[in-house]
């Protein structure tokens, strides 16, 4: 049987058990998660491992990135199988603090802006919530003091927030992306698929069908409109699925590619499914049509 790991509650508690800051050799990744994992979650951690001696996972439920009418109250909790899940990927320490110990003096005054990465895609629709993002995770990252830290690409804008505020505030941690882990019949694993009725989890494949036909179209050679198109005919033929965004974007800075675009982008969907808004996406590589003689 393994030892599982240390779950510590307090920041004064992982202090101790980190040790002074630069005083050790060990190289340290920190997973930070929101609990209710899934194979999505392990993936990160057992990817961690790769890359570094020490794992420390964090999960908090952070009310900063949740706008008003969002899930913060129902949000799934369960930090005794998130543990034992953790013990089986290979986590070494579990930082899971209360709302209190993450912000002592309440909500903050002073916070990291995404600026115009934090009002595109999530961010038009989500108001405030990657500047809640970004200012959790840099408190994150100055309480576990990390040589790597791994972000899933499914959550792909939030990746480039972090990606930017670790280039333009100088943090000294090397950002590792982690494909997204699908279910079998495609549909990328989500604390919130558990919200999904039987009917709406049939319908939740259309996402994953539609970032498929775009791939297809950008294997085939086909621009960028005709990429977006192809995606969408595959939601509009699904009604359960109501459209938040579909857009193909740079995948650094999350704006709209231009027609005649080749090279890498994000192609990313948001959707809801009643009550549920579902959000996935894929790194293309648009190449254009190829040579005559290529083909
Ligand atoms: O991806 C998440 O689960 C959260 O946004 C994160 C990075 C843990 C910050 O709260």
């Amino acid at each position: 049987m393994t030892a599982g790991p240390q779950v510590l509650r307090t920041r004064v508690e992982l202090a101790a058990a980190l040790g002074p800051h630069g005083t050790t050799t060990v190289r340290r990744a920190v997973v930070m998660t929101m609990g209710a994992l899934h194979e999505g979650h392990l993936a990160l951690v057992r990817t961690a491992r790769d890359h570094a001696d020490q794992v420390v996972v964090t999960i908090f439920v952070n009310p900063l990135q949740f706008g008003a009418g969002e899930d913060l109250d129902r949000y799934p909790r369960d930090l005794g199988r998130d543990v034992d899940l953790l013990a089986a990927a290979g986590a070494d320490i579990v930082f899971a603090p209360e709302v209190g110990e993450v912000y002592p003096g309440g909500p903050p005054v002073v916070r990291v802006s995404a600026g115009v990465l934090g009002e595109r895609l999530e961010g038009a629709v989500r108001p405030g919530h990657f500047d809640g993002v970004l200012t959790v995770v840099l408190k994150l990252l100055h309480l576990v003091h990390p040589d790597v830290a791994l972000f899933g690409q499914k959550d792909a804008q939030q990746l480039m927030a972090v990606r930017q505020m670790v280039h333009d505030l100088d943090l000294d941690v090397e950002i590792v992306a982690v494909p997204t882990v699908r279910d079998h019949d495609g549909v990328a694993l989500s604390s919130r698929n558990a919200y999904l009725d039987p009917e709406q989890r049939a319908a939740a494949r259309a996402l994953s069908r539609a970032l498929a036909a775009g791939r297809a179209a950008a294997g085939a050679g086909l621009a960028a409109p005709r990429i977006r198109s192809a995606a969408m005919d595959v939601l509009a033929a699904e009604p359960a699925v109501v459209v938040d965004y579909l857009a193909l974007v740079d995948a650094s800075t999350a704006d709209e590619v231009a027609d005649d675009h080749q090279g890498p982008a994000v192609l990313a969907v948001a959707a809801r499914l009643g009550a549920t808004r579902l959000i996935d996406n894929v790194v293309l590589d648009l190449r254009g049509p190829a040579p005559e003689e290529d083909r």
